[in-house]
């Protein structure tokens, strides 16, 4: 296996959706998943990849944690709750000098994760891709792409390293930037704005501009969301922030948010890592965000009741 191969942790919708990107391209790619996944037995998965009235095939060649190749470069699309047992789980099969991506929405990982592993180069990314997983068909994945959107990736101290070029081919906008951060805290304040009212709602992103209370309910949360973020030192994430998200809801309009789609799958959802963390830091600055913190009472609520009615 080339030493340009890399290994995806993660296949759901983003996942997959890169996963193809990636295969389409011809960077190799393969998938590894949980050892309790039955897909596991059969060596390799189809993903069908749907975009408009196109659908293209990718074949991949599945692995476990426990497989022997050793993986050189890893895209880790998990659940921000996950990443860090995904990471430990492949941890004999990563190489010394691996490079780990973290494609994960939210924040208040990354530097745990950099400090946890500091002999492996860990990049962060975050992308505007919408995509969700339609239903298995037999023994294929069906991944709708929802939305184009940009995908960047950054690690402060390093350029654009020799990987990225592989990225620069696949049919998708991707961004190296220095500034991680900055794009990390506009990526958190879009989702803060879209994801807990789509899971709320039980609606798809498009509904945030066409229902009149949903619309407002958006504007009235960017002013504490572009507030909490000019305050946590990042002014520009915090520029014109009402209407980039009107920009994200419309292309990605027809998207079931990532929050939604837990929701629906009665996981739990990645509320602690978006509203949360946006919450926890304004509360350090003495910032008061009641809508905010609204929200995220109301999607933890939502969550705890899932969880009792499963045990019921
Ligand atoms: O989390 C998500 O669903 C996505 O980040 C976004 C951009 C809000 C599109 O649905």
């Amino acid at each position: 296996m080339d030493s340009r191969h890399w290994h995806i942790l993660g296949a759901g919708s983003i996942g997959s959706l890169f996963a193809c990107l990636l295969d389409q391209a011809g960077v190799g790619c393969s998938l590894v998943l949980r050892p309790s996944d039955p897909a596991l037995e059969r060596g390799s998965l189809d993903i069908l990849l749907r975009e408009g009235s196109v659908t293209n095939r990718h074949n991949f060649a599945l692995g476990s944690p426990a497989s022997a190749a050793p993986i050189h470069q890893l895209l880790v699309c998990t659940k921000a709750y996950d990443l860090e047992e995904s990471i430990a789980s492949v941890l004999p099969r990563l190489a010394p000098d691996a490079v780990i991506v973290l494609l994960a929405n939210g924040l208040g990982y990354q530097q745990r994760i950099a400090e946890q592993w500091p002999r492996f180069t860990v990049v962060s990314g975050s992308t505007t891709e919408g995509a969700f997983r339609a239903t298995h068909h037999g023994q294929n994945r069906e991944v709708q792409r929802a939305g184009r959107g940009i995908t960047w990736f950054g690690a402060s101290e390093l350029g654009a390293p020799d990987w990225f070029s592989d990225w620069q081919e696949i049919d998708a906008h991707c961004v190296w930037t220095s500034d991680m951060d900055a794009v990390l805290w506009r990526k958190l304040a879009i989702n803060c704005a879209i994801n807990p009212l789509t899971a709320l709602h039980h609606c798809l992103n498009g509904a945030l501009a066409e229902r009149h209370e949903l619309a407002l309910a958006v504007r009235e949360l960017c002013v504490e969301i572009a507030t909490v973020t000019e305050a946590a030192g990042h002014p520009e994430a915090a520029t014109h922030l009402h209407t980039s998200v009107m920009e994200v809801i419309r292309a990605t309009a027809n998207n079931r948010s990532s929050m939604l789609q837990d929701i629906s799958a009665g996981r739990p959802t990645e509320i602690d890592y978006l509203t949360g963390h946006l919450v926890a830091t304004a509360e350090r600055l003495h910032i008061a965000t009641p809508r905010n913190r609204s929200l995220l009472n109301a999607v933890r609520e939502l969550e705890t009741s899932q969880t009792l009615g499963r045990n019921r």
